[in-house]
């Protein structure tokens, strides 16, 4: 801090310049953004198919060919994610949960497939999915088994890292299930972050650390940042609104502590999108759909690309909300207020755009109106002194040209969503054209 009183520094505006220097820099260290791990990967949140919501543990291939985690599965979703199109819209990784293994490890303790239902290999399934111009991402676990009980990575971190390097692996979803002590807990989480790196190749690397450290210690965010690139907070996402509510309103409650440290290269990962699958309406998924996007949660489908309404497609494909999710800011979006049964979240965009989501959460009745002032938006800094609007969700429609005091009157169907996008306008931009003063969009 500035040198006091009894101190012997000389006075007057050299001594001032001095202070005001030093001040500044101890306010830009105390403002820099926590650093994140460094190797490059995920500087917009990843995207892409994650088997365990949609298929879990089924090993039996016998009785479900079409549904047991095999490479028969994963090669048939590669294929799909090029020839329907998710590949070209940003879904790039297709990645393994738990149950790919062996119940052992080899003669030379390596994990190894399970060689019924991954006869070629890892690595052969790596080199197909490279050839159709995807990443492959894997499942390990901190501990010294699985969640489903297959072989954990405890005592094998370096051998492991080698091994998944080895296959070409491309991100790897390291779980937390039987972790020991908070201090193996830690300890694993790093380790397995230093041995990824020592490989030499690019691997992403998602953590659930946060997720077991909570209940028994204050997870420390900054930290957890320089070692993983994204990392689940909450419990694991099941196909029901009551899950997608759970995630949310966890989100909200704990924003204050976990908003600030996402950014390019670490984000939270509120788990899988369940879009495409059985028990989500239509309302619903678009709820996930806009608040995921607001949330810069990686986007990981879990659904069968082999039956997916196009309805559901679309939304997971629409290009206006995806471009929100990847914004290059990298900035998550937040709450802003809870008014008996609306919610309103928005995002701060690249160049002064914001995202805005309105939730409707009454569970009965029929679409409600929520009306609000544009001033509340972006600290009164969204539509100052215009902004365009566009409605991105249910529907695209351009809602026009609105200023600072505009009044926005959306209406939403229950458990649904209004998503929008507010790009700001400079004041030597405007011609005559605005709207006025009270606006009704709907
Ligand atoms: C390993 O870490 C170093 C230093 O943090 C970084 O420069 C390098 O890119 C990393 N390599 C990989 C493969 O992640
Ligand atoms: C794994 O098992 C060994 C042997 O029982 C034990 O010493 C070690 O602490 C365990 N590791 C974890 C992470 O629980
Ligand atoms: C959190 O971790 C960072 C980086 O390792 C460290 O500098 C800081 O002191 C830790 N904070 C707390 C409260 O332990």
């Amino acid at each position: 801090m500035a040198p006091r009183g009894r101190s012997r520094e000389p006075s007057g505006p050299r001594s001032l310049a001095l202070a005001l220097a030093l001040a500044l820099a101890v306010w830009l260290a105390l403002c820099r953004p926590a650093r994140a791990l460094d190797n490059g990967l995920a500087r917009t949140p990843p995207m892409g198919w994650l088997h365990w919501e949609r298929f879990l543990c089924q090993t039996d291939c016998g009785e479900e060919p079409r549904r047991c985690i095999s490479e028969q599965l994963f090669m048939q979703m590669a294929d799909l994610m090029v020839s329907e199109g998710w590949r070209d819209v940003g879904y790039q990784y297709l990645c393994i949960d738990d149950c790919w293994m062996a119940p052992t490890r080899d003669g030379q303790g390596r994990l190894q497939p399970d060689p019924k239902r991954f006869p070629s290999g890892i690595g052969k399934l790596a080199d197909y999915v490279h050839s159709k111009g995807l990443k492959l991402g894997i499942y390990a676990d901190v501990g010294n088994k699985t969640c489903a009980g297959f072989p954990g990575s405890y005592g094998y971190y370096e051998l492991d890292a080698e091994t998944f390097a080895g296959w070409g692996v491309d991100l790897l979803k390291f779980d937390g299930c039987n972790f020991g002590t908070l201090e193996l807990l830690a300890e694993g989480y790093k380790t397995m972050s230093w041995a990824l790196n020592k490989t030499g190749r690019s691997i992403v690397y998602s953590c659930e650390w946060p997720l077991y450290q909570r209940p028994l210690q204050k997870p420390n965010y900054t930290e957890i940042k320089q070692y993983c690139n994204y990392w689940r907070n909450y419990a694991d996402i099941y196909d029901a609104w009551n899950s997608i509510k759970n995630v949310l309103d966890w989100t909200a409650y704990n924003q204050d502590s976990i908003v600030d440290v996402a950014g390019p290269g670490g984000w939270n990962d509120p788990d899988m999108l369940v879009i495409g699958d059985f028990g989500l309406s239509w309302d619903q998924q678009v709820t996930q759909m806009a608040l995921w996007a607001i949330m810069a949660s990686p986007l990981l489908m879990s659904n069968d690309l082999r039956r997916i309404s196009p309805q559901a497609k679309a939304l997971l494909q629409n290009k206006d909300v995806i471009a929100i999710n990847q914004d290059p800011l990298g900035k998550q979006g937040y709450r802003i207020t809870k008014d008996s049964n609306f919610e309103l979240w928005e995002r701060p965009l690249s160049d002064g755009a914001f995202a805005i989501a309105v939730i409707n959460r009454q569970e009965m009745g029929g679409p409600q109106a929520f009306a609000f002032s544009t001033a509340i938006l972006g600290n009164g800094l969204a539509c100052n002194p215009m902004c365009s609007i566009q409605r991105i969700l249910p529907a695209s429609k351009d809602l026009g040209l609105h200023n600072w005091v505009s009044f926005l009157k959306v209406v939403v169907n229950p458990t649904g969503t209004v998503l929008l996008k507010t790009v700001v306008i400079k004041e030597r931009l405007l011609t005559d054209h605005s709207n006025g003063h009270s606006l009704d969009v709907l």
